[in-house]
Order: C-alpha cells, then sequence, then structure tokens
C-alpha cells in the first residue's frame, strides 16, 4: 500500500523544524524511529539525516488533528516504514526531551502517507551499536541509516569541502589523473586489470597519483591537487584499505618549509571549523633519528613519555651473554621505564615479554626495582651490583619503578620497545585521549636495505630528492643519506606524507642506480616521466594525506571503516556485494585468460 509523494513537498528536515516554527504547517519524510500507539493517540519518532522529531496521531476535527482513516493507518506503521507527515508545530505538551535537538516541540498530524513499508531490520538503527560488524556490512544500507556512521560521513564530507575551498584559495587546481595506469613496480603490490584489445596486456590501479602529478608540474600546472582514490593490494589493518582515498597534493618552485606551511594552515582550519580544536602552529618538527631514539616510531605517540633510553654504554662490559652479544652484532640495548609498576604481578609481565616477541624481539629483560632497594629481575644474577645501580641510575629508575629492556639490532630493538611503548601506556590508561599531538617527522633515511632482495630500496619512493648536504654520500654511504621527506604524524597515526622530488636527470640516474636498476631498467619502467624531465621540468615538492585517517581521527572512529561509506574487510573482500567474484567464462575468453588456481584453492 505504498503512497506515491504526488503533490506533496517535503519543507524540512526533522531537526530543521525548531520553535521558531510554532503554529506552522509543516511536511516532513523520513524513515520511522518507531511508534508507541497510547490508544486513541499514537506517538511517532520519525527520523532522517538530521536526527529525530516527535508527531502525534489523535483523531479530531481541525489541523491538528487526524481523520478516523488516517488514524487506522497510523496504527499500522511499524520501524523502518518510510512515511510523509504535514502538521502543525507546537510546543511540547509533556516534558521537554532533552536528548534531542527538537526535544522542545512536536509536531501534530493532520495527514499521513505511507510511502514504503519495511521488513523488520536485522539489528536496531540506533547509535552505539553492539551487533557485530560483519552483519552491520552485510547490511551496510542499514548500518548507513545509524546516526554515529551518518555523523562521521557527514563530518568526511564537510572536511572534503573545506579542503577543497581552502586549497583553491590557495591556488590550487583540481586535476583528475587515470584510473587505468601503468604498473610501476616499487611500493605496495599492484591491483591489475586485464585489457581486452591487448590481450595478455594488463592495466595496474594506481597506489598514488604520483608520476601524473610530478607530469602535471612538468606541464606547468604549478599547484595541483586531487581527492584521488588510491589502490594496494596490502594486508589490511585498522587504519588500511584497499582502497582509500588520499588528499593528493604538489607545488612547484617550493622546498620543505613551503608544503609544510601550507599543509599546516590547512590542518589548522579544518580541524578548528569542524570538531573546535585549535592546533597550534608551527606544528613541532622532529627529525627521524630523534624519533626513533626517543620513541622507537617514525610515527610516535608524543601524547604520554615512556621515553626510550640507550643504555649500552652502561652495560657494555656487562657480563649478561643477551646484552653482550646484542652490542657485539653492533646493536644496542634500550629500555623503557614503567614508572611506578614495580609491583606488575609475574603474569602480565610474562605477557608483555609474549608481546615483545610478537614484534621479533627474543626475550624481554626486566627489573623491578623494590622499595626496599633490593631488585626483582630476570637477569640481575648476570650483573653486578655496581652495574646494577649504574643501569637503574641511566634509566632515571627510583623505588617501585618496572624497568624493561630489549637487547637486539636496533631495527629490532626499536620496533619492540616503540610497540611496547604504546601496549604499556594503552593498558595502565596513561593516553589522554582529549589531545591532538600532530608532528612533523623530517629526515627520512634515502634508502634502506632490504636483506630479502639484497639491494638498497628507497623508503618513501625513487623520485625523492636526498637532503643537499648529504648528496655526495650517495655514493660512499648510500644508507646514510638522508631525504626531503615528511611525514605528517597525529596521536602515534601517519596521517600523511611527502616529499622534494628529484628534478635533475644525474642525480635521479644515480638513485636508480643505487636502487639496483640499469638505466634501461630505468627507462622500461618511469620512461614517460624521465623523458618528461628532459623539456625543462621545475624544482617541485608534494604531499597526500590519507582523507580516511584524518576523519577517522577527528570523528574518534576506531576503524577507518567506520568512516567510509562501503569499506571492505581483513581479507578485502566487501560483504555487502560479495566482491571480488568469479566471472563469466565467456568474459575470460574475451581476455584470453585461463585460471589456473592451485591446488588447495580449487573447489
Ligand atoms: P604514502 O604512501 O605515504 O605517500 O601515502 C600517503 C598517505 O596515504 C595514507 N595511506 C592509506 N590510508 C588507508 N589505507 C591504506 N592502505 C593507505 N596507504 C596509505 C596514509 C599515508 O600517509 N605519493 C606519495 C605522497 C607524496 O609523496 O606526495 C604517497 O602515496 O595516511
Ligand atoms: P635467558 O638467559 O635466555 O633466560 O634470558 C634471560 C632474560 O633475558 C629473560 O628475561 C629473557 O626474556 C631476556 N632476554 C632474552 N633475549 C633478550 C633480548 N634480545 N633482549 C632483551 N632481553 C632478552
Amino acid at each position: 500500500m505504498a503512497e506515491s509523494m504526488a503533490g506533496l513537498k517535503r519543507t524540512h528536515r526533522c531537526t530543521e523544524v525548531s520553535e521558531a516554527n510554532i503554529g506552522q504547517q509543516i511536511t516532513v519524510m523520513g524513515w520511522v524511529q518507531k511508534s508507541r500507539n497510547k490508544g486513541g493517540i499514537i506517538f511517532t519518532d520519525l527520523r532522517d539525516r538530521s536526527g529525530i522529531i516527535q508527531i502525534i496521531f489523535e483523531v479530531g476535527e481541525g489541523d491538528e488533528f487526524v481523520d478516523e482513516a488516517t488514524y487506522a493507518k497510523a496504527e499500522g506503521i511499524r520501524s523502518e516504514y518510510v512515511i510523509a507527515v504535514t502538521g502543525k508545530v507546537i510546543k511540547r505538551g509533556g516534558a521537554a526531551n532533552e536528548n534531542l535537538k527538537t526535544g522542545t516541540i512536536e509536531v501534530r498530524a493532520n495527514s499521513l502517507r505511507v510511502l514504503s513499508e519495511a521488513l523488520t531490520p536485522p539489528f536496531p538503527i540506533e547509535a552505539d551499536s553492539k551487533t557485530k560488524e560483519d552483519i552491520r556490512l552485510k547490511y551496510r544500507y542499514l548500518d548507513l541509516r545509524r546516526p554515529d556512521i551518518q555523523k562521521n560521513l557527514i563530518m568526511r564530507s564537510q572536511v572534503v569541502g573545506k579542503i577543497r575551498n581552502f586549497l583553491t584559495d590557495e591556488g590550487f587546481l583540481e586535476i583528475e589523473t587515470p584510473i587505468l595506469c601503468k604498473s610501476t613496480p616499487e611500493g605496495a603490490r599492484d591491483y591489475l586489470v586485464p585489457s581486452r584489445v591487448h590481450p595478455g596486456n594488463f592495466y595496474a590501479l594506481p597506489q598514488s597519483p604520483q608520476l601524473f602529478k610530478q607530469l602535471l608540474m612538468c606541464s606547468g600546472y604549478d599547484r595541483y591537487y586531487q581527492i584521488a582514490k588510491c589502490f594496494r593490494d596490502e594486508d589490511l589493518r585498522a587504519d588500511r584499505q584497499p582502497e582509500f582515498t588520499q588528499v593528493d597534493m604538489e607545488l612547484s618552485f617550493v622546498d620543505v618549509d613551503d608544503v609544510i606551511d601550507v599543509n599546516e594552515r590547512l590542518i589548522k582550519k579544518i580541524f578548528k571549523e569542524t570538531i573546535d580544536v585549535d592546533v597550534t602552529l608551527p606544528i613541532q618538527r622532529m627529525t627521524w633519528n630523534e624519533a626513533m631514539n626517543r620513541f622507537g616510531s617514525d610515527k610516535p605517540d608524543t601524547r604520554f613519555g615512556m621515553e626510550l633510553t640507550d643504555v649500552s654504554e652502561t652495560v657494555k662490559n656487562s657480563e649478561f651473554v643477551v646484552f653482550k652479544s646484542a652490542l657485539e652484532n653492533g646493536g644496542s640495548v634500550r629500555g623503557i621505564n614503567v614508572e611506578g609498576q614495580a609491583e606488575m604481578p609475574r603474569k602480565k609481565i610474562d605477557a608483555l615479554v609474549e608481546f615483545a616477541k610478537g614484534y621479533g624481539a627474543k626475550g624481554l629483560a626486566y627489573l623491578c626495582v623494590n622499595s626496599d632497594g633490593t631488585y626483582k629481575s630476570s637477569f640481575a644474577k648476570f650483573l653486578t651490583e655496581e652495574e646494577l645501580a649504574n643501569l637503574v641510575k641511566a634509566m632515571n629508575g627510583k623505588a617501585g619503578d618496572l624497568l624493561l629492556f630489549a637487547a637486539d639490532k636496533n631495527k629490532v630493538v626499536f620496533d619492540v620497545l616503540g610497540a611496547l611503548r604504546i601496549e604499556v601506556a594503552k593498558q595502565l590508561d596513561m593516553i589522554d585521549n582529549t589531545k591532538f599531538n600532530f608532528l612533523w617527522v623530517t629526515e627520512f633515511p634515502l634508502l634502506e636495505w632490504d636483506e630479502e632482495e639484497k639491494r638498497f630500496v628507497a623508503v618513501h619512493h625513487p623520485f625523492t630528492m636526498p637532503m643537499d648536504e648529504d648528496l655526495p654520500l650517495l655514493d660512499t654511504d648510500p644508507g646514510a643519506v638522508r631525504a626531503k621527506a615528511y611525514d605528517i604524524v597525529l596521536n602515534g597515526t601517519e596521517l600523511g606524507g611527502g616529499s622534494v622530488r628529484i628534478h635533475q636527470s644525474d642525480v635521479q640516474e644515480l638513485m636508480f642506480e643505487k636502487i639496483g636498476f640499469t638505466k634501461e631498467e630505468a627507462y622500461e619502467r618511469f620512461s614517460f616521466l624521465l623523458d618528461a624531465f628532459k623539456y625543462g621540468v621545475p624544482p617541485h615538492a608534494g604531499l597526500a594525506f590519507g582523507l580516511d585517517r584524518i576523519i577517522m581521527l577527528m570523528t574518534g572512529a576506531e576503524s577507518i571503516r567506520d568512516v567510509m561509506a562501503f569499506p571492505k574487510v581483513k581479507d578485502a573482500s566487501c560483504l555487502l556485494s560479495n566482491a571480488p567474484g568469479t566471472v563469466d567464462v565467456k568474459q575470460l575468453e574475451e581476455l584470453c585468460i585461463k585460471v589456473d588456481l592451485p591446488a588447495e584453492t580449487e573447489e
């Protein structure tokens, strides 16, 4: 019995109606949140994306009442029916509902249309859902009706609007770049799209618009931006999706400070205007080296202390083999001081040891400084009294503190203590969730040694410029070269990253040589960029933010899935549409593709 809305026009969204409309006739349309029949009077909560308003149906004469037939119709409405109501706005008869924006008013209906009936939804449409995420994602179109997800997507839209306005005002042009691209190895795994016209050939979906935006600089578009979809076939986590959105930009005739300046102002504006958070400029900058040494991470959460201390010097003569062998192998011994936690139960400490092992540690050495000055420790017996006292002193340890140490190659020590620091802070509730701590991490290493491939690989990407003063090292000590690369970090999450690009062909060639590409190989992959550079290339630099991550942190969502309309789950599938799926044999034949599944996945 679905009715049409012919002749009716919505006058307001539900919460656009206010006390200012008292006495007026209005028409609202939306979904029934709930409807209670109190015998002779029906109270219906009507919901649209703006929120809820209360409707009253009662039989009587005049524009505040409905006739018998309409009343009967109102008796039949159920949750999630889509209805249109015309009625008169009045001051609420009963007590005001402080939980509703429209809590001081109600609409006394004089007409009702049922635009659509609805099945009972598999879960209630309400905030703070307790429903399992798998179910919510399967019925995402219902989940998206819930006010907390709606709030997130509305904020996302507002932020994108503000970003567009800001960048346009700053002289940026929005330019789209292709989605069907050429595969350019380096970085994450590509998503491939087979070509029908060129059998055996594949497009790759872009991991980012990197090469195209650099070409746009060669073409003189000076300041470019794009809200760009990016695709990466990588293992998913709470802050990673196979397709995600970047706020991508590139600028010509600039250096590091120019990129940082415009982006700081952008961040300040969107945080102030959207969630009323004041970001103090300039945002703190920290070199990669300092970030690693102090926090064991290139994206440190600076909302709490518990920084790392290098105690290699202090323990270098000790007889404890774990420390000794780490140092002999060029590694280090570092620790964190978990203040006041000397009494942590053994079981909890053991759990921390296991946690550390998950990050590659061979073990975790601990030392509790008891209140009587004695120690409870997994390794004290290997150290002299004096060595122990020096170690505690180096750690700024005092009675009641728990000291945790990792000894290994630097990379492992940083990984372990960086992660442990955050885990302990979470367990002990040390993190102030009201803080928004921004940080630029600068001077990243240009290259890192890949043990598997036995070659250097670019830390950011192969077009990143070395720091001027480190250029000579590129030939002699490539691992020590720092890059003009920067990341912006918020509360321990990498929000964005970028770099100044190489625009001189000799430096670019040297860079390719260092990452093990011959000139021919480099040309095969990037010829269009390298050729373009021969026709006049301006110095340029850029950055890309992960839009989903920004919105996740602004809304306080726990996962980027909560700020994307149709996200994918851990195995990169879509529970709503069941993508990816098999395709018709005919489609495969057109593409000259034969599927050859490994034995274990054959059905
Ligand atoms: P980068 O690879 O650092 O740089 O990516 C920039 C930002 O994109 C976000 N991001 C992701 N968000 C969700 N899911 C993912 N799988 C994912 N991967 C990355 C992060 C990250 O900081 N072209 C360069 C930028 C440049 O140099 O200008 C680039 O893509 O927030
Ligand atoms: P073991 O002599 O192997 O029992 O180790 C003594 C203590 O050192 C135990 O608490 C181990 O967890 C710890 N340990 C082992 N390897 C390391 C390491 N690489 N870094 C820090 N502590 C370790």
